[in-house]
């Protein structure tokens, strides 16, 4: 595996490997690498390079969330990449990413959604991750880039930008990638004590629950994203929200329509905001 801290050699080992007739998928992520992010290199491998970007994005954090704190082990990361068998390390500095400083520098920001959801609790989130990751797939120009759905709004959102920034990327969906537990892999469920770690599978099962009445064909959509917040609540929780969406670009559904849902929840459990989903077939 190389590594890179420039944009300039990440796009020059890009370009190298398509110019070989090669197909190379980057997968982009803040570090703290766990399973889930090796699926996501394996998924990647399977047609062709795997191109990984490590970089903690300053913009996408609020003053007081946990950017500071945010783990950070570039050289076990590293080994895990070098075990999963990714092709490509780019791990620029914020320099890189950000030559104009963080303030004055061009910001883009997929609006609506990015307001909604997680993004009424985290007012500048999305507009970060717009920001960080249209650098990153133009720096580096990959064929396709992958996002995993645990993140959903973000991959609608990133869906939205490079659509309408006709980004030449395809942006591939990649699996939720779960405990035994049922638990979603996260690098924040490092943040949960033991206590708290038993009890975080309970998001995932109040999601599954939620799909199961859906699809039994209830559709007061208020009543059963409230109940499912109580129920949270009353365990420990401190729901950010549950809500019930239309798959395809998380709008409101219509009782009558058939189609792909989505159940999105985030919640906070001790020092770990947890977020997670069901997509299912109605
Ligand atoms: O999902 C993440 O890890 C981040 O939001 C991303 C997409 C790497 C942008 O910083």
């Amino acid at each position: 595996m190389r590594v890179v801290k420039t944009r300039a050699r990440a796009r020059a080992q890009v370009r190298r490997w398509q110019e070989a007739g090669e197909r190379v998928t980057l997968v982009p992520t803040m570090g703290a690498l766990h399973e889930a992010h090796l699926n996501l290199v394996r998924l990647a491998k399977r047609s062709g390079r795997a191109a990984v970007s490590i970089f903690v994005n300053p913009t996408q954090f609020a003053p007081g969330e946990d950017f500071e704190r945010y783990p950070r082990d570039l050289e076990a990361d590293a080994a895990m990449l070098r075990e999963g068998g990714a092709d490509l390390l780019f791990a620029p500095g914020a320099e890189e990413v950000y030559p104009g400083g963080l303030e004055a520098t061009t910001r883009v920001e997929v609006p609506g959604l990015s307001a909604e959801l997680c993004g009424a609790h985290r007012p500048a989130h999305f507009a970060g991750v717009t920001s960080v990751v249209a650098r990153l797939l133009l720096v580096m120009l990959p064929d396709a880039a992958i996002f995993g759905r645990k993140d959903y709004q973000q991959l609608v959102i990133l869906r939205r930008m490079v659509e309408d920034l006709h980004i030449p990327v395809e942006v591939v969906e990649g699996p939720i990638t779960r405990e035994d537990d049922g638990l979603a892999m996260s690098s924040r469920n490092r943040y949960l004590n033991t206590g708290q770690r038993q009890l975080a599978p309970l998001l995932h099962a109040v999601l599954q629950e939620c799909a199961q009445r859906l699809r039994k064909g209830e559709r007061d959509f208020a009543r059963l994203e409230q109940e499912a917040a109580a129920r949270l609540r009353r365990k420990g929780f401190a729901p950010d929200y549950v809500a019930v969406r239309r798959a395809g670009d998380l709008g409101p559904p219509a009782a009558a329509a058939a189609g792909e849902w989505v159940i999105l929840a985030a919640a906070w459990l001790g020092a770990a905001r947890l977020i997670d989903n069901v997509v299912f077939r109605q």
